[in-house]
């Protein structure tokens, strides 16, 4: 065994955090529908056959499992709506307990690429007409689709009451006691990047990269603010307030009602994962996904609850959760004027109370096994990090504690075997599933950071147990140009339930695709949720 592996082994393994202290919600915490059994962490795993690196332009997958296209970008899902562009998280919840074959998927749509979806092609995206604007906002924000599966094959309820769409034009209330900028309703939720799912059975889908949409409000030393546009162009149409984003969003999927929560600050969520406590109040902890940001978590006051708390944020250096409560801070008290400002910008408040710069913190799960906190940090080429790592925090004591310890789990690089770690996911075994996100500009260029060894973006699988047990094992490869996004297992662990993001993002025009995934020969790529299942997958899971 190797050191890496010999270290791997050790940080995974046991925790010092006690079962005693263990959180109550673990069904359906983060991306892990089950709770873990006894048993259930017996299950040996058989050798597994991995894939190597690829570039070809479709879904490949390790031997033992196979896939069947769910549904697509455009595809109807109602008399009136169609499926989004960009699906990212996926949940699944069924509408009833006792029948986990039939209910609803939630799918994140974070972006709109514009030669897909209205065809604008060019640089100066303030070009765009408000009709190229409006097409790209109705595809960003979420599905609510109801799924079925039958002889053992999925498929989309077409026209089911329950189906529909929010986008950028979604009106939705502030879980908040006073107006964001002049407002206690925004207009619309989009760059819906992960997400998470509530012990009440709603989901949470996050707003990331907003500001390329709306703009941003920038304050220069003498705390005055300047207008940032947009890089996209929605702004040269439709002049809403940046702070009316940036949040995360609750959604129950069983009425399409939303609602953005301000307690859980404004920045580049990537995500949201929640532990319930055992008096009932939750822990949100969420990362920033930007170079140099920060990761935070929000401890609530009251049992169920994401408006009434406090928001803190990670000095991972030190091993401690900073209060970012104005009453607790007078660094913050001289620069803010209320708590709701400091949520706004809560940003710059982490800055000012030394919260340690992380590099791009994208997913984070919670340990099944032993409750560790597992934060995926992508890379950072601010600092030429171009692999990134997966950190793990373990809380002392319970998910309310004030101090921790942070140590890397896992480091990427060409000879770890996995680069840019992004959306994770445990199965009901505490096996650590990854997606990677190579940036399209660099994967599979000769000179750059990952070509040889890395080629299209991949999902890989750490084994808890069996010989590989800590191995870093590639299980799947994206089509061309695509991010494999949003794993999310069914209540059985017998389907993977994967969205594959941007395939042929790098085409330069219509006639010029560098994908065709998933119909093949000359058709236009489209993104879209697959489910992938069979025999290896029940192997892994211990079904
Ligand atoms: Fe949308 Fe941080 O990935
Ligand atoms: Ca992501
Ligand atoms: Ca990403």
């Amino acid at each position: 065994m190797n050191n890496s592996r010999r270290t791997f082994l050790k940080l995974f393994g046991k925790a010092t955090v006690s079962t005693a202290v263990m959180p109550l919600f673990l069904e359906s915490c983060g991306n892990n529908p089950n709770h873990i059994s006894k048993e259930d962490k017996q299950a040996i795993i058989k050798d597994i056959i991995g894939i190597q690196a690829t570039d070809k332009d479709d879904v490949i997958l390790a031997e033992g499992l196979s896939y069947d296209v769910l549904i697509s970008f455009k595809d109807n899902i109602s008399e009136d709506d169609f499926f989004g562009f960009n699906n990212d998280f996926l949940c699944y919840i069924p509408l009833d307990k006792n029948n986990i074959n039939d209910g609803l998927l939630w799918v994140n749509h974070e972006y709109a690429h514009a030669l897909f979806v209205n065809g604008f092609i060019g640089d100066d995206h303030t070009q765009k007409s408000k009709e190229d604007v409006e097409k790209e906002k109705y595809v960003v924000g979420g599905s609510i689709v109801r799924i079925q599966k039958y002889d053992g094959k999925w498929s989309i309820v077409k026209n089911d009451p329950y189906n529909k769409r929010l986008n950028a034009f979604t009106e939705i209330p502030f879980n908040w006691e006073k107006p964001i900028a002049n407002s206690g309703v925004a207009i619309g939720t989009h760059s819906n990047c992960s997400g998470g799912i509530t012990p009440w059975n709603t989901i949470l889908t996050c707003e990331e990269n907003y500001d390329m949409y709306e703009g941003e409000t920038i304050y220069n030393e003498d705390n005055e603010p300047t207008y940032k546009p947009a890089k996209y162009g929605w702004d040269v149409h439709y002049n809403y307030p940046p702070e009316h984003y940036g949040w995360v969003v609750e959604v129950d999927l069983k009425t399409g009602k939303a609602q953005k929560h301000v307690a859980l600050g404004r920045f580049a969520h990537e995500c949201c994962t929640l532990v319930r406590l055992e008096d009932g109040r939750i822990v949100a902890y969420s990362g920033d996904d930007k170079n140099n940001e920060f990761i935070y978590k929000f401890i609530s006051s009251k049992p169920d609850s994401l408006k009434d708390g406090t928001l803190y944020v990670a000095n991972t250096d030190k091993g401690k959760w900073i209060s970012l409560n104005i009453d607790d801070q007078p660094l913050l008290q001289e620069k803010f004027k209320d708590q709701t400002e400091v949520l706004i910008r809560v940003r710059e408040a982490a800055k000012l109370l030394g919260a340690t710069p992380q590099n791009r913190p994208e997913d984070i799960e919670i340990d099944p096994i032993n409750g560790n906190v597992i934060i995926a940090l992508t890379n950072n080429y601010d600092k030429e990090n171009f692999h990134g790592s997966i950190l793990k925090i373990e809380e002392n004591g319970t998910h309310d504690a004030l101090d921790f310890t942070a140590e890397d789990l896992l480091v990427g690089g060409k000879n770890s075997g996995f680069t840019c770690p992004d959306n994770l996911a445990f199965d009901k075994q505490g096996n650590l599933w990854f997606t990677s996100d190579m940036s399209g500009s660099k994967m599979l260029k000769e000179d750059g950071p990952y070509f040889p060894e890395f080629k299209n973006n991949g999902l890989f699988l750490v084994p808890r147990t069996g010989a590989q047990k800590g191995q870093v094992i590639q299980v799947a490869s994206a089509p061309r140009d695509a991010e494999l996004t949003g794993p999310w297992f069914s209540n059985d662990y017998k389907t993977l339930f994967l969205s594959v993001q941007h395939p042929g993002e790098n085409s330069s025009s219509l006639k010029e695709l560098t994908s065709h995934w998933p119909q093949g020969g000359n058709s236009l790529p489209k993104p879209s949720v697959i489910c992938i299942s069979g025999p290896l997958l029940e192997n892994i899971c211990g079904v």
